[in-house]
């Protein structure tokens, strides 16, 4: 069956899916997207990411009519005519096209794409009981981090720089030595039983993967602080760990090549992971 993705009404072949080469996501990353995970053919935690997707386009004044109904039947759609069990559905809604100048066009209408691809979850357990490592970059992004903008070319290459040193990702930290966030995900630490990261503000994506991992913890009697940690407090933590979607939660045992306490996955993370995979299968069923 041939991989299909919807541009602008329509549902199509995706090697046909095409946008005007003057759309404003392409030409100024004028755009936003939300990355949701299905496991059994079911949506995650749809409601946060069509939560955070209105409050960007509110935040960029991009006018989108359709409703979060609809949004969510094309999505369904899409995802039962790709047939995937086990996927990643991307979403990115763009102000649209017009003649190329900066100030928003008058007349454009938002253009809305969506795809499906396949993705191996699984493939999460091995690096779940051997742990990750993540190398430290500075901080070069804008002061919007919290929009989920397309406007990912420091991510790009941070996550590049993190594969050519052998690690899974790059966290950016700031010029006084905080720890923001990973270059695709949000970073943790743990000190004492205490999970600590970084608060929500400009400096992070509030994760879909954070907040839920938040009142999982909390609901587990498990203490979280919603604060700043410094690189350096990071050194000496027990433990790490990183969230998102596609990583819903990796232990990490090494930064820029130090060990991270014992330098293997913890017993905070350990809980933590079950704890995940438990709301995985409450909302969808799905048991790896
Ligand atoms: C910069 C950044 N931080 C954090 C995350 C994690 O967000 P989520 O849990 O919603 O996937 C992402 C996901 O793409 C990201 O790009």
């Amino acid at each position: 069956m041939p991989q299909l993705a919807y541009v602008d009404g329509r549902i199509v072949p995706l090697s046909h899916a095409s946008v005007s080469v003057e759309d404003r996501g392409l030409q100024f990353a004028d755009s936003l997207y939300e990355v949701c995970s299905i496991f059994n053919g079911q949506l995650l935690d749809w409601p946060l990411h069509i939560a955070r997707l209105r409050r960007g386009l509110a935040a960029l004044f991009i006018d989108f009519p359709m409703s979060d109904a609809a949004l969510g039947l094309v999505a369904r759609r899409l995802i039962a005519a790709n047939g995937h069990h086990e996927a990643i559905l991307y979403i990115q809604v763009t102000r649209g096209h017009a003649k190329r100048d900066h100030p928003f066009p008058k007349a454009a209408r938002a253009t809305l794409i969506m795809t499906v691809r396949r993705f191996d979850f699984a493939q999460r357990r091995g690096q779940q009981q051997t742990g990750i490592s993540v190398i430290t970059l500075p901080d070069l992004r804008w002061r919007r981090v919290d929009l989920k903008t397309t406007g990912l070319l420091p991510n790009v290459l941070a996550k590049q720089d993190a594969r050519a040193e052998g690690a899974f990702e790059a966290w950016f930290v700031s010029e006084a030595g905080i720890v923001h966030e990973g270059s695709s995900t949000n970073a943790w630490i743990v000190k004492n039983g205490t999970i600590i990261t970084h608060p929500l503000s400009e400096h992070i994506l509030p994760g879909i993967a954070r907040h839920s991992l938040i009142a999982l913890a909390r609901a587990d009697g498990l203490t979280v602080e919603e604060r700043p940690f410094s690189l350096a407090e990071a050194l000496e933590a027990d433990e790490a760990l990183l969230t998102s979607t596609t990583a819903p939660l990796l232990p990490v045992v090494r930064i820029d090549g130090h060990p991270v306490g014992s330098g293997t996955p913890g017993p905070v993370a350990d809980r933590l992971a079950k704890l995940v995979s438990g709301e995985i299968a409450r909302q969808t069923g799905w048991h790896g």
